[in-house]
Formats: structure tokens, C-alpha cells, sequence
């Protein structure tokens, strides 16, 4: 609790540029949770070194990322928002949480499984021990809430059981977080594989809406989405494509799927994909719109990354400390 609030935390990573899947499973719940918590939200760059970056674009990635959180709608004057790196904290408890998670549980993880599959030549530890420096976002600040989209949720579990685990060994250290999953965009597929999540990292730039596409490439990108050759318009796992869209369509618009369905109700799937295509437009629009403005104001920006750095690092310094005396560190003499 911070001045009778409950805590509520998530980041996102700086590698790639932003897709829809990242604003409908996360920064949408993001927004519409941010007055009811003291909410920390994080641009997660320790996280992205896990993968070979080129600095200079590591970066400029991560500025706007910090940026288009603010952009989506995050008013940086209630909401800290500031760089993973810029607080020693999270790498140090994350040294002492990998004391207390075991090889085999790292092992079950399937980011990791598949990350070493795509990079195979780099297979190295942080890459192995990334869910115990995400356990440490998290407990660092005594979570209650963490908004994410499905794929997180074994980091979820994970982190509750090691704050479990140090917990039942030193009192009551660390909160016990709970994901929060939206009841729609959870898990946004690819467009052009409906079996396969959307992702930064897909090779076909058909297959992901970016946050910054514009307008024509959003359209042509819905036009080319693989469907079925069924023609009739159901919310079912039997038609993924199609399951998909209207996933996209409810999310975005606020309508239950049933309710799309009876809206396309005997029309075409060229009429379903352009009628998506448009809702992300409209919805994409205000936020790349502000993300330029944004851009040009280089001294507002710098201001908020100073203050909130500050901000984050006092709430991290709290947790930090307690658990440094807990497992048996000397006090600090001043
Ligand atoms: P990342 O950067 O891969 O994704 C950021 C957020 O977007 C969600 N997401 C999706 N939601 C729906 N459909 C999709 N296709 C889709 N793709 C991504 C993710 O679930 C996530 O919520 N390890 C994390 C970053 C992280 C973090 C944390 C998150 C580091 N520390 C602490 C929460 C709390 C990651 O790589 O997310």
C-alpha cells in the first residue's frame, strides 16, 4: 500500500517496436486501471539485453517506449514511469531472489525454451534467469496487481512462488501479486499464422500491426488477414482468423463478441476486415498523434525521467533494505 492505495506494476520490453498485441493485452488495462492504483510502469531494459541490441538503437527504443506509455495515456504526474536501468534496485534484489529459485524451475519455462530456440548461438544466463529479474520488478515495489496479457503468466506464478518461498522462510517480506488479465485482447494472434501470438519479433511485417503504422498500412495488413474458406461469421476455435478479428474488433470497441457477431451476421469477411481495420485506425490515431508531439518536447520528457527515477528508486530502497536485513547483510553505518 502506498498512502492507502494498493500497488499496481508492469513493464514492457524495448526490443522491437510496440503491436497491437502489446496495446490490447497490456497498455489499454494499463490506462483504465491507472486511477484506482499507485501504479509503477517500467521500460524494461535490463530485460532486453538478454538479446543481443545495438545500443544506440536499445535507446532510442527505449525513450519511446516511455514515451508512447505516456502517449497512450498515462499522465506521468500520477503515474511513475521510468527506465528499469535507472534503479539499482531491481538488479540487486534479483541477485538475492536467484538464490532462492531452483535450475528446474527456470528449466520449465517455455519464454525460455522458446527464446533459446530463436537464439541459439546466444543461449546465455540472464536469458535463463530473466523470470527472477521480473519477479524483482515486481516484488520490489510489494505489488498487489500486475496487468499483462496471457503469455506472462507463467512469469506470474513464478514470482508469486518464490515471494511465497522467501516469505515462509523470513515473515512477511513481500506482497503476493495478482495478475490481471482483460476479459478480451489477452492474447492477440498473428495475422497471418492464427495460431501463432502476434509479436515484436516476427519476421513478416504482415503478420503484426505496429502502434505506429499508419492508416493505409493498417487497412492493408486487416485486407490481407488470413481467414478460412467457412464464410460465415462465428466466434469459434474452429476459425481462428476469424475468432481473432472479431477479438480485435471487441476489445477496441467495447462490444461483448456476441454482439459482433449479430453485427456481421450474414456479411462478407471483407466487410468484418475493413470494419477492424477502421476501429484500429480510430483507436491508434490520438496515440500516435500525441506520441509526436511528445516527441518535440525533449525538456518535458527529461523532467519526467529524472523525477520519477527518483520516485521509483525511494519505494525500491524500502523493499531492498528490509530484505537485505532479513538474509543477514550488515547494516549500513552513516
Ligand atoms: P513484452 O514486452 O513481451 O510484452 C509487454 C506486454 O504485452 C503483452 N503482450 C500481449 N498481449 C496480448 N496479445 C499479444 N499478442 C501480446 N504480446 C505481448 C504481454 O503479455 C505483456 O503484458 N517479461 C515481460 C516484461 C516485464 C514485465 C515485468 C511485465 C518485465 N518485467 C514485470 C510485468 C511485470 C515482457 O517481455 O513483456
Amino acid at each position: 500500500m502506498i498512502d492507502g492505495k494498493k500497488v499496481l506494476f508492469s513493464g514492457m520490453q524495448a526490443t522491437g517496436t510496440l503491436t497491437l498485441g502489446n496495446f490490447a493485452g497490456a497498455l489499454r488495462n494499463w490506462v483504465a486501471l491507472s486511477d484506482e492504483y499507485e501504479c509503477f510502469y517500467c521500460v524494461v531494459d535490463l530485460h532486453s539485453i538478454t538479446v543481443r541490441q545495438e545500443p544506440a538503437e536499445l535507446r532510442k527504443r527505449a525513450r519511446n517506449l516511455l514515451m508512447l506509455y505516456i502517449a497512450a495515456g498515462l499522465d506521468p504526474a500520477k503515474n511513475c514511469i521510468y527506465y528499469q536501468s535507472h534503479v539499482s534496485g531491481h538488479a540487486e534484489l534479483s541477485w538475492i531472489l536467484n538464490c532462492f529459485t531452483y535450475m528446474g524451475e527456470l528449466n520449465r519455462m517455455t519464454q525460455f525454451k522458446d527464446k533459446s530456440r530463436k537464439h541459439a548461438d546466444n543461449i546465455n544466463a540472464g536469458l535463463f534467469t530473466y523470470p527472477v529479474l521480473m519477479a524483482s520488478d515486481i516484488l520490489l515495489f510489494q505489488s498487489d496487481v500486475v496487468p499483462v496479457g496471457i503469455d506472462q503468466m507463467q512469469h506470474l506464478e513464478i514470482t508469486r512462488d518464490i515471494a511465497q518461498r522467501f516469505n515462509a522462510i523470513y515473515g512477511d517480506v513481500f506482497t503476493i501479486p495478482e495478475a490481471y488479465v482483460g476479459k478480451t485482447g489477452a492474447k492477440i494472434m498473428s495475422l497471418q499464422d492464427p495460431e501463432k501470438k502476434m509479436s515484436k519479433s516476427d519476421e513478416n511485417p504482415n503478420a503484426s500491426v505496429y502502434l505506429m503504422d499508419d492508416a493505409d498500412t493498417i487497412i492493408r495488413k486487416f485486407k490481407r488477414a488470413v481467414t478460412d474458406s467457412e464464410a460465415r461469421i462465428c466466434y469459434s476455435d474452429t476459425q481462428p482468423g476469424i475468432k481473432n478479428l472479431i477479438e480485435i474488433y471487441c476489445t477496441l470497441s467495447g462490444k461483448s463478441p456476441e454482439e459482433a457477431v449479430r453485427e456481421f451476421e450474414g456479411r462478407g469477411y471483407g466487410d468484418l476486415k475493413l470494419a477492424v481495420g477502421e476501429t484500429v485506425v480510430d483507436a491508434l490515431k490520438p496515440v500516435q498523434e500525441e506520441f509526436a508531439r511528445l516527441s518535440k518536447d525533449k525538456a518535458y520528457i527529461d523532467g519526467i525521467i529524472r523525477e520519477n527515477a527518483d520516485k521509483a528508486n525511494y519505494y525500491a530502497t524500502k523493499t531492498l533494505r528490509r530484505v537485505q536485513k532479513k538474509v543477514g547483510f550488515p547494516e549500513r553505518i552513516r
